[in-house]
């Protein structure tokens, strides 16, 4: 016996995309968002005071809590930072679940979901999309205490209407917890159903829609009652300082948000018709990725010639999605690289 609990000890971990090192390779592989951030970014970064980093930051990171409530129309108590949206994410398993209380989702989906199940030892009742990506009719049944939807979904990049998520938190009993970290990427959010509903939290990311991948830095929109509850699991400073600047100046600078989201999504359409003419399949994304099937050569094989050419996708040998590629949508310069490689090994297979 080692000295982890059991499920600990069970427990395999989360393995992140790979992050090469080598600035020249094309990186397709994590869904970062291939334009810089903000300029304001760089200019607090520039102005941090030795007096900022002396102290504590601010527990509640107030002056996000505020931008951030300003631009989903709430009011700031219906706002918690957190240290990207993965610390929501453990800190809802920790809230809603343990060994009698179990999460449910759909899948596939994003894979850190069964590895904070298995750590904090509740059971997960995993229900199958269609071929189609619909929202599962038996989520709403499975009595879970926190039910996740990814939104859109993960590795996916398909989306589900708001109406039918609001059914869904009228009818799990537990919490839904809405994963909209690439929300920015999609026509719609559902921020609405926090007002509507008293179970429903809404998670958001600063690491996609505004480019700030490396700061680490998320958020939980939800009824104020929800919001004092996950606070109590809170470490007190969990953003820091120089994330706090950083991130308030970003969310705050919209005409710089709207027009590297809309550069995305322009890619996004391009990226996916010339896919298409290669012989790839993908279901039509909200995201900052497409998830790709070939019609005639194998995923695996796919990857490997691409990470020969220095090109880095994801690609997952996990039962289901073992044939698909997810693609994070470049740079027009990365993307043509990405074709050109494409086409060159499917040509000589
Ligand atoms: C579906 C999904 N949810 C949440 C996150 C967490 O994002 P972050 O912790 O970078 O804010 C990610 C990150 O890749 C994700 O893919």
């Amino acid at each position: 016996m080692g000295y982890f609990r059991e499920n600990i000890e069970k427990a395999k971990g989360y393995e992140p995309g790979f992050q090469p090192k080598d600035s020249a390779v094309v990186k397709l592989n994590t869904n970062e968002n291939p334009y810089p951030p903000t300029p304001m970014v760089l200019k607090v970064l520039s102005e941090i005071s030795p007096e900022q980093l002396r102290r504590y930051p601010d527990p509640m990171a107030s002056a996000f809590r505020q931008a951030a409530a300003e631009v989903n129309s709430v009011a700031p108590d219906y706002i918690m930072c957190c240290n990207g949206g993965d610390e929501l994410l453990k800190m809802a398993f920790q809230a809603f679940c343990d060994e009698n209380r179990p999460v449910a989702y759909p899948v596939p989906t994003y894979s850190l979901y069964p590895v904070l199940a298995g750590l904090q030892n509740c059971k997960a009742v995993e229900i199958p999309f269609d071929n189609e990506f619909n929202l599962p009719a038996k989520l709403a049944g499975t009595g879970a205490a926190l039910t996740i939807v990814c939104n859109p979904n993960a590795p996916t990049g398909s989306f589900i209407n708001v109406d039918e998520l609001a059914s869904l938190a009228d009818e799990a009993g537990g919490v839904l917890l809405i994963d909209e970290a690439y929300v920015d990427f999609a026509e719609k959010n559902c921020t609405a159903l926090v007002k509507d509903f008293d179970n429903v939290i809404i998670l958001r990311s600063m690491s996609k829609g505004y480019s700030l991948a490396g700061l680490r830095f998320g958020y939980a929109i939800a009824r104020p009652d929800l919001i004092a509850g996950l606070l109590k699991l809170k470490d007190s400073y969990n953003a820091d300082a120089i994330s706090i600047s950083a991130a308030t100046a970003a969310i705050k600078d919209r005409e710089y948000f709207k027009q590297t989201i809309e550069k995305v999504k322009a890619e996004r359409s391009r990226l996916s018709v010339q896919l298409k003419g290669l012989g790839f399949e993908l279901p039509e994304s909200s995201s900052n990725f497409v998830f790709a099937e070939h019609k005639s050569v194998k995923a695996k094989d796919i990857y490997g010639k691409l990470v020969q050419r220095n090109i880095f996708v994801r690609y997952w040998d996990l039962e289901g999605i073992d044939n698909k590629l997810r693609i994070s949508v470049g740079t027009p310069e990365q993307d043509d690289r990405l074709l050109a490689a494409l086409k060159e090994t499917l040509d000589t297979d």
